[in-house]
């Protein structure tokens, strides 16, 4: 059965705010026109110092876009979207249509249960292999919303790029505003705000092969110690161009291919220092990425765990 088209957007907004972002800023604001939601970015929540360019805000927005279209197509809709529809208003990403009635398929099914299930890890994982099958469907899940997604299957590749996310996270880590920037976004325990980093989301002690972003700069806000140590599969996604649209088009492929791993009972770690410093994303595309843009580092496994996420209502995120 069709939802109503009022029930349809809800649906759809409900579903944008579980979208993971840069430090869960959540970094996007929608407003609904009859039957168009429109999706801009809030300049408010950008990072200054991590982010001056928006990259990971757009990446952030178009994970929160995919999550939309997910939900409707569940709902009975089949969404018309439009990226970046008009130049003359650079701020508006997208605009989501709800689109004519169609019957949901088994896909959509089983991504849109996962929206409010994924979430991230920030620990080790368990030493389960990940079939080929399963990443060989990630990699079709990237394609389809125009992007790559590279696995690193040997200790050398890893350690590669393990050794410059610990280098990026070294230097940014000693540049106080940069380290203050992470930190404004770390929430404290029992904090009532409903954006940032939770404690006890990651833990207390820097733990395996990839650095961690230090959300508690010191205080005791970390988890204990986790029982696995595994790194996981690492994977990178990579676009073809660096534009706006591409950025998008990486948030969407990000999400899809999350979802998709949260249905099989894996989840991803993240690690996107050094994608902030333009030197080591340059020399990640070129010796790395054969030439295409790195737009997101992670690390995908299995850890049986609960999620701890927070979410601003949808009120705070309607805009005029
Ligand atoms: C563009 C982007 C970059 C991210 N970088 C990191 C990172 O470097 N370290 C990390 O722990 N999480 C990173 N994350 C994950 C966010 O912290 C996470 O999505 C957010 O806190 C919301 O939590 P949830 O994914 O559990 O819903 C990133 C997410 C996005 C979309």
């Amino acid at each position: 059965m069709t939802a109503p088209a009022d029930q349809a957007a809800r649906t759809a907004l409900e579903a944008a705010r579980w979208a993971p972002s840069v430090h869960n800023t959540q970094p996007w604001s929608f407003a609904v026109a009859g039957e168009e939601i429109s999706v801009r970015a809030d300049p408010d929540r950008k990072l200054r110092l991590g982010d001056p360019g928006g990259r990971e805000v757009l990446i952030s927005c178009g994970a929160a876009v995919f999550n939309m279209t997910t939900a409707l197509r569940d709902a009975g809709r089949e969404p018309i979207v439009r990226i970046l529809p008009d130049p003359d208003r650079p701020s508006l990403l997208a605009t989501v249509r709800l689109g004519p009635a169609a019957e949901p398929g088994e896909d959509t099914r089983t991504l849109a249960r996962e929206i409010e299930r994924r979430h991230t890890h920030r620990a080790g994982f368990a030493d389960a292999v990940v079939p080929e099958q399963v990443t060989a469907a990630w990699e079709r899940d990237a394609m389809a919303e125009g992007a790559t997604l590279m696995i690193f299957r040997t200790p050398e590749a890893v350690r590669g790029l393990a050794g410059l996310t610990e280098a990026a996270q070294a230097v940014q880590a000693q540049d106080r505003p940069y380290a203050l920037e992470v930190f404004r976004w770390g929430r404290a325990p029992g904090s009532r705000r409903d954006d940032g980093v939770p404690a006890g989301t990651y833990p207390n002690e820097p733990e395996g092969e990839f650095a961690q972003r230090d959300y508690a700069r010191g205080e005791d806000w970390g988890a204990e110690e986790s029982p696995f140590t595994g790194s996981g599969l690492v994977a990178l996604l990579t676009t073809r161009e660096d534009t706006r649209e591409a950025w998008l088009a990486a948030g969407q492929a990000l999400e899809h291919v999350l979802l998709h791993a949260s249905a099989n009972g894996i989840s991803a770690a993240f690690h996107t220092q050094a994608l902030e410093e333009p030197h080591l994303r340059d020399f990640l595309r070129e010796r790395v990425c054969g030439g295409a843009h790195p737009q997101m580092l992670m690390r995908l496994g299995v850890a049986p765990e609960e999620g701890r996420r927070v979410r601003r209502p949808l009120t705070d995120l309607l805009g005029p």
